[in-house]
């Protein structure tokens, strides 16, 4: 099959139709997997700057953006294979896989069970950790009042704690722009999704049995998954290098781009010199 390169291309995987955006050249891609509840643009930033020196991709989790929802019930296992399901349809065999917050919680799910399939592993804002009862209880909470009341709340709130206080006198566009992103999300996309994080199980057992080149970054005022969350994953990952990101909240790659995309190409840079 003669592959596409470029942006917004669709593609068939299992039950679903993939969105996803392909440039630059490299035998081994990056693969960008975004958080809850964004899509594939939240990477632009990182996406324009990797694709001038390495092949990139980044795609929409079913539900998500332009791809479709299929039949079968979320859950973080079934994102991490329709990770593995993307990579065959395009022919992948390995590839460097980032994963920002749930797309964290999608890579390490992945590399534990396909760990042949990926050469290196970085984690943006995320941690190895399921829900405590108190906080699975808040997402259901969450679900009930998306479900009364629709989007608009949960969007204004979400906001509140993505970010740092920085970036909402420095870039109160990005902060519209994300909020847009939620409340143009299906509300049944969110509510699922919502389900399968409170259901997901803990990857922390697991660390100790990752032997990839790991980086590990996390902004400085993350409030979601602070500071120790990403201590606790490179206690727990040997071969594993952490920085913590100044002036950034959650989404480091959105409110500190420069800094995050110097991480990455450094770090991409010197994993495929390896080879
Ligand atoms: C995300 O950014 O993906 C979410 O904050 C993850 C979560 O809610 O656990």
């Amino acid at each position: 099959m003669e592959l596409i390169k470029g942006t917004d291309i669709e593609i068939k995987v299992s039950d679903i139709t993939v969105c996803y955006d392909d440039e630059g050249v490299g035998e081994i891609p990056i693969i960008l997997v975004h958080g809850f509840p964004f899509n594939k643009e939240s990477w632009k930033p990182q996406f324009d700057f990797l694709k001038l020196t390495n092949r990139v991709i980044a795609y929409d989790i079913r539900g998500f953006g332009k791809s479709t929802s299929g039949k079968d019930q979320f859950s973080i296992h079934l994102f991490a294979d329709d990770l593995i399901g993307l990579m065959d349809a395009l022919q992948i065999h390995k590839a460097i896989i980032c994963g920002l917050s749930m797309g964290g919680y999608i890579a390490l799910n992945a590399i534990h069970r396909y760990a042949e399939r990926f050469e290196a592993l970085i984690l943006m804002d995320t941690q190895c950790n399921s829900d405590t009862a108190e906080g699975r209880k808040k997402r259901f909470d969450t679900i009930e009042n998306i479900e009364a009341n629709g989007l608009v709340d949960y969007a204004s709130n979400s906001v509140k704690n993505l970010f740092c206080k920085r970036s909402f006198d420095a870039h109160p566009e990005i902060i519209e722009e994300i909020k847009q992103t939620i409340l143009h999300t299906p509300v049944s996309t969110v509510t699922n999704t919502l389900r399968a994080l409170a259901e997901r199980s803990e990857s922390c057992p697991f660390l100790s049995e990752i032997s990839h080149f790991t980086m590990i970054l996390c902004g400085r005022e993350d409030a979601i998954t602070p500071i120790d969350k990403a201590e606790f994953l490179k206690a727990g990952i040997k071969n594993s290098t952490l920085h913590i990101i100044e002036d950034a909240g959650h989404l480091s790659g959105l409110e500190n781009h420069e800094i995050v995309n110097e991480h990455l190409l450094k770090f991409v840079t010197n994993t495929l010199a390896r080879f």
